[in-house]
């Protein structure tokens, strides 16, 4: 029986010392992540294509803790290596790996080209196999039975459920994110062995570069759909990757966890609610 200190909020749901690192960890979601992860003592490695992005993002992380910045592109092999090599060299181990990098694209079915298609389902699914495949032996060193490493990979409501703003259609995205859903599963099941837990994060809508486009065309909307009447905050995204890396989040293993205010249990019962 542990005693009743190890209960306590500090202790149970602590990232403290921990290395992550935040694939796409210069904006949005994974910004907000990146900060909370910092906020609470972990030592963190953020990582996105674009150099300008990183110098921006670790500029305004840096005064929070240990943050590293890498131009690195998940769909290369060259981008997967060099953080590969970058967290062997500064860390050798890895405790928690965040699949945050996502891309989407939108359009009607007559312009939705094989190469827009492609290259949704290599960022947003493709590249999380291989780079988790290329991490496992450093979060393979971090995990012990009781403390497990940890993969997070942040999937969608939209591939719980038909994307709601039907407008502009996202045939790639839906499919990439319940992909990525159902290789979570997977994923879970075989690194288990090595200790490794691996969950998704199905957010709703929050504000980002993403949704910039969806929220100033139809925001109203989508407060409408959504049983809470609202977009989440940042707050709420980084509360559940902080449970999900910490003490708290060691035994929780495959499981998919939606973040949208109950949007994608809902949908199309927005009349009845009203
Ligand atoms: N915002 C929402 O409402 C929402 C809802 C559900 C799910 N999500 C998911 O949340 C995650 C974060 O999205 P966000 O809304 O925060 O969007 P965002 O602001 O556009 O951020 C995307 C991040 O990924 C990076 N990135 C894109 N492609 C990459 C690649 N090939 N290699 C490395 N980094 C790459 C981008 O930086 P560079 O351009 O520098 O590469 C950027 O840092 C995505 O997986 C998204 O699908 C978001």
């Amino acid at each position: 029986m542990e005693s009743a200190q190890e209960f306590s909020v500090s202790e149970l749901f602590s990232v403290e010392g921990k290395t992550i690192l935040v694939t796409g960890g210069t904006s949005g979601l994974g910004l907000q992540m990146a900060t909370g992860f910092l906020q609470n003592g972990a030592r963190v490695v953020i990582a996105s294509r674009k150099q300008a992005n990183c110098d921006a993002a670790l500029e305004s992380l840096s005064a929070l803790g240990e943050v590293h910045a890498l131009a690195a592109d998940v769909t290369s092999a060259a981008g997967r290596s060099s953080l590969v090599d970058f967290t062997t060299e500064k860390f050798g181990q890895l405790d928690v790996l965040v699949n945050n990098a996502g891309t989407n694209y939108a359009a009607q079915i007559e312009d939705y080209s094989d190469e827009a298609f492609e290259k949704v389902i290599n960022t947003n699914v493709s590249a999380v196999f291989s780079l988790t495949r290329d991490l496992t032996p450093l979060l393979s060193k971090a995990a012990t039975a009781e403390s497990t490493a940890r993969v997070i990979n942040i999937g969608s409501m939209d591939g719980i459920h038909v994307p709601v703003v039907q407008r502009i259609p996202t045939f790639a995205y839906s499919a990439s994110k319940a992909s990525l859903h159902h290789l979570t599963k997977t994923l879970a099941i075989h690194l288990a062995s090595k200790h490794i837990v691996v969950n998704a994060v199905a957010p709703g809508f929050f504000a980002s570069k993403m949704t910039d486009y969806v929220f100033d065309h139809y925001l109203e909307d989508i407060e409408a759909d959504c049983p809470l009447k609202r977009v989440g905050q940042p707050a709420e995204i980084v509360g559940i990757v902080v449970y999900l890396a910490s003490r708290a989040g060691a035994y929780t293993n495959g499981t998919v966890i939606p973040v949208d205010g109950g949007c994608s249990i809902s949908k199309g019962h927005r009349d009845w609610l009203d």
